[in-house]
C-alpha cells in the first residue's frame, strides 16, 4: 500500500458500506461518496456461514478498487466468513487496503494479523456485540484497526447498540494503539456518542446510500462524527 493511502486511515473517517449502495449502479455510487470526501470505502463480504446472508466476493471489491484509488482512497474489506485467512492473499490482490476479520471466526487471530501485514494491508479484528473487549487486548500493536460491531453482523439497515459507546471506551483502553472502528446503526443521531468514546472509523451503509442523496448523507454523518 502507498504511504498516501495508509494515511488515509490516519485521519477520522467516515466509511461509507456498499452493502446498502444500489448495484446496478455501483461505480457511480461510489463517485457520488468519493465526490462527497470519502476516502475510505468499506466492503462487507458475508458467505452464508459465519452469517446467514451471502454477499459479495473479490471479483465486486476489484471492480470498484480502480476508481476509489485513483480519488487517493482505499478499500476497506470487512469479513464476515468462517475460514477468513483462506480469503486474504485474493483480496489484497483484488485491492484491498486493509483487511479486517473476525476473532470469532479466527482461533490464531494474531498469525492472521500478521498475514494481513505481510500482504501489505493494514489487519484489522472486528467483534461482536456479544464479544469481550478482552478479546483484543492481546492484539494490541499487533492489530491496525479494532472494529467494534454495534449490531450483530449480518445484515444492513439494524438499529444501533445503546451500550455500544461505552464498549468503545473500553476498546480504546485494551487497544490503545489501534484505530476503533463502529460498524452497524451509524447515523447524524449515533455517530458523536461514539466519537466522543473514541472511535476514528465509522462504518455507515443504509444512511449513506439509503438517502435520496448519499453525498449530502455522507457529509452530514461526517459533521456529527467530527471527521474528514
Ligand atoms: C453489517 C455490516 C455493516 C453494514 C452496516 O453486518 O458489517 O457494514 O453495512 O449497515 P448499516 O450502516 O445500515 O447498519
Ligand atoms: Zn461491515
Amino acid at each position: 500500500m502507498s504511504a498516501e493511502r495508509s494515511q488515509v486511515y490516519a485521519a477520522r473517517r467516515v466509511a461509507p458500506s456498499i452493502l446498502s449502495a444500489d448495484f446496478s449502479r455501483l461505480g457511480a455510487q461510489v463517485d457520488e461518496v468519493l465526490a462527497a470526501g470519502a476516502r475510505v470505502i468499506h466492503v462487507d463480504i458475508m458467505d452464508g456461514h459465519f452469517v446467514p446472508e451471502i454477499t459479495i466476493g473479490p471479483l465486486v471489491a476489484g471492480s470498484i478498487a480502480d476508481r476509489v484509488h485513483a480519488a487517493g482512497g482505499a478499500i476497506d474489506v470487512h469479513l464476515m466468513v468462517e475460514r477468513p485467512a483462506a480469503q486474504f492473499e485474493d483480496f489484497a490482490r483484488a485491492g484491498a487496503d486493509s483487511i479486517t476479520f473476525h476473532v470469532e471466526a479466527e482461533p490464531h487471530a494474531h498469525r492472521a494479523l500478521g498475514a494481513i501485514r505481510e500482504l501489505g494491508c493494514l489487519a484489522g479484528v472486528a467483534i461482536n456485540p456479544g464479544t469481550s473487549v478482552e478479546a483484543v487486548r492481546e492484539l494490541d500493536r499487533v492489530a491496525d484497526i479494532v472494529l467494534c460491531m454495534t449490531v450483530n453482523p449480518g445484515w444492513g439497515g439494524q438499529s444501533f447498540i445503546p451500550t455500544s459507546a461505552n464498549k468503545v471506551k473500553r476498546l480504546r483502553d485494551a487497544a490503545p494503539d489501534a484505530t476503533i472502528g463502529v460498524d452497524g446503526g451509524i447515523d447524524v443521531e449515533t455517530a458523536g456518542a461514539v466519537a466522543d468514546a473514541g472511535a476514528r472509523m465509522f462504518v455507515a451503509g443504509s444512511a449513506v446510500f439509503g438517502a435520496a442523496d448519499p453525498a449530502e448523507a455522507y457529509r452530514a454523518i461526517a459533521a456529527a462524527a467530527g471527521a474528514e
